[in-house]
């Protein structure tokens, strides 16, 4: 009976929201991810070396994220991001996911695509996956979203949309672009702008009876594969003669486009009508990779360590949040947030009901009325390199098994400017948003760049004392009072370190270990799949 009632309820409901013309009213949400962006590669945190006018116009005129965390690589942020949990909690935490795992973000977890789905939303990929890839039930399309284009792995080739992998049988190429389940051999160009057209082309062509729920996961600025890591048109590269290190200017003509790419979305959407009733995300996956694996040359700059560590440089990362709603408050927001937020946050502007059996915790509230945060612990584990770390109340306790060379401060090196570069304000002014937010009506200062001396971090750089963890000792540090993680506390506090440490094995006890990286499995062969990174492993039951 109550099943009858319902099912009838949900046939008037569709029936009149079918009937109903005109636009809905949950807002839409566009999630934009940036790949190995630096903490020092936006320029609302200070730096004029490297200009982002359309990102930073969106931190300006909405709320800046002064401590936004994630994990430290892309995998398990991804999984954190998509399931509102800890990575270590559904066992994908850890080394990144090659394309040769048969191993993904466990089907039993609810993604959230399939949360706004459920409610109507239209949800669409655009850009990477990199959560699993070998089985059909794996992709995408069938983790919530109607529509994938883009990569399933970690990263790209800006042109040939290829992914090498070292295997103990040589180099293995493939590429990695599809439209839904089909590889998309007929794309052509630069993959910023491919993603950028296609971002555009979905907000043009989408149905406004629905809400949208976008989210676009650009490959820039990640490394592409060794031999040519570094890719950009070269009159963009040309355009960045100010930067003394050859190797960033390149990384910043890649920034650029990606920059470029946020004010057009923006753009499509206030063209569409649809932006004042829109939420807008943008985020970095991780902390950039100024040396080593997968270099790219980003700074983290004067945050220590990159991608891969649990140090500051690793997963305290760009973020922004922006609503037409947002546009007359503080503009910056200090309380903490970590990637796992984003699904009850996002669902809870949406005004949809939040999942009680996740790790995020739901911050729109704090964030729109500029209130103290509701999280205060966030984990960083990682048991393949052996590490794991925990804040709490501004104190932060590492510990185990951390990459050493990773570890420390890059990048100091890399700041040079010829001259005196561009000027920010004429490149504000040149911005798509800049135009856009006063077609709108939002109102824009100049003065309101001071928010990047509001959130720009200086640190007394004196390392003679530099603490580094091992397996079996620690490092405490208040990350309020030294955000460069210089200073060890933990003999001047045993009491503090010793509660944050009986924390972390409180929470090693919920963690799903990491199955092997590198285990490789043949069948993955591209050589098998048309030379691309297809799924390649039968579904369960197919056998
Ligand atoms: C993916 O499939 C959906 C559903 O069939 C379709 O609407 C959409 O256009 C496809 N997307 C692409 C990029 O081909
Ligand atoms: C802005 O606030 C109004 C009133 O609370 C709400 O109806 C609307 O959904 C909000 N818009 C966005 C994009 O959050
Ligand atoms: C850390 O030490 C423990 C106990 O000695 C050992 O079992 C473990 O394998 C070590 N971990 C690493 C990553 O070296
Ligand atoms: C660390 O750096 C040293 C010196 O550049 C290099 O020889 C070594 O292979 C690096 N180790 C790792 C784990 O990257
Ligand atoms: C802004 O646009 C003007 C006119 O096109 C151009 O001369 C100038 O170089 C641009 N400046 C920046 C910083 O983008």
């Amino acid at each position: 009976m109550l099943i009858i009632f319902k099912y009838s309820c949900f046939l008037l409901f569709s029936l009149l929201s079918f009937c109903v013309p005109g636009k809905s009213n949950r807002p839409n949400v566009i999630l934009i991810i940036a790949d190995d962006m630096g903490w020092d590669d936006v320029s609302f945190h200070g730096s004029n070396q490297i200009l982002t006018p359309n990102i930073d116009l969106l931190a300006y005129t909405g709320v800046a994220l002064e401590r936004y965390y994630s994990h430290c690589v892309c995998t398990p942020s991804r999984s954190a991001l998509l399931t509102g949990k800890f990575a270590h909690v559904t066992g994908m935490q850890g080394y990144p996911l090659t394309n040769a795992e048969d191993r993904a973000l466990p089907i039993t977890e609810k993604t959230l695509p399939q949360y706004f789905k459920e409610v109507g939303y239209a949800t669409h990929l655009v850009g990477k996956w990199h959560v699993g890839q070998s089985r059909v039930e794996y992709l995408p399309t069938s983790r919530g979203f109607d529509s994938h284009f883009g990569h399933r792995g970690g990263y790209i080739d800006y042109y040939e949309y290829t992914l090498l992998e070292t295997w103990s049988v040589g180099d293995v190429s493939g590429f990695d672009l599809f439209r839904n389940d089909t590889a998309a051999w007929d794309v052509e160009g630069y993959i910023t702008d491919v993603y950028n057209k296609e971002a555009i082309s979905v907000i043009d062509l989408h149905d406004i009876s629905k809400p949208l729920f976008l989210m676009v996961a650009h490959n820039a600025p990640h490394s592409a594969n060794e031999g040519a890591p570094l890719q950009a048109p070269p009159e963009l590269v040309r355009s960045m003669r100010h930067i003394d290190l050859p190797q960033r200017r390149y990384y910043a003509a890649m920034v650029k486009r990606l920059d470029d790419s946020v004010g057009d979305i923006v753009k499509a959407l206030s063209d569409k009508g649809i932006l004042d009733n829109t939420i807008i995300a943008f985020i970095s996956d991780n902390g950039g990779i100024t040396s080593g694996m997968s270099v790219n040359y980003a700074l983290n700059w004067p945050l220590r360590g990159l991608k891969m560590t649990p140090f500051e440089g690793g997963i305290r990362v760009n973020g922004l949040v922006w609503s037409k709603n947002l546009t007359q408050g503080e503009h910056l927001w200090k309380g903490y947030m970590h990637v796992a937020d984003w699904v009850p946050t996002l669902l809870s502007a949406a005004g949809l009901e939040i999942p009680s059996d996740i790790d995020g915790i739901d911050l729109w509230d704090s964030i729109v009325s500029n209130r103290e945060s509701k999280r205060d612990v966030i984990f960083e584990i990682d048991d393949y390199t052996g590490f794991m770390a925990i804040i709490s109340h501004d104190y932060k306790l590492i510990t185990g098994v951390v990459i050493t060379n990773y570890s420390n401060h890059q990048g100091d090196m890399f700041k040079g400017i010829i001259g005196t570069g561009p000027s920010y304000e004429d490149a504000l002014r040149n911005s798509t948003l800049y135009s856009v937010l006063s077609d709108i009506g939002v109102p824009f200062e100049m003065s309101d760049t001071s928010l990047r001396n509001k959130i720009k971090i200086s640190c007394n750089m004196d390392k003679s004392n530099i603490c580094y963890p091992s397996n079996g000792t620690w490092c405490l540090f208040n990350i309020k009072e030294d955000p460069c993680e210089i200073i060890d506390l933990s003999s001047k506090y045993p009491d503090i370190a010793e509660k944050l440490y009986s924390q972390l094995k409180a929470e090693i006890k919920r963690m799903i270990p990491r199955k092997v990286p590198h285990e490789i499995n043949l069948q993955a062969m591209p050589s098998l799949h048309n030379y691309a990174w297809d799924v390649w492993h039968a579904s369960e039951g197919n056998f």
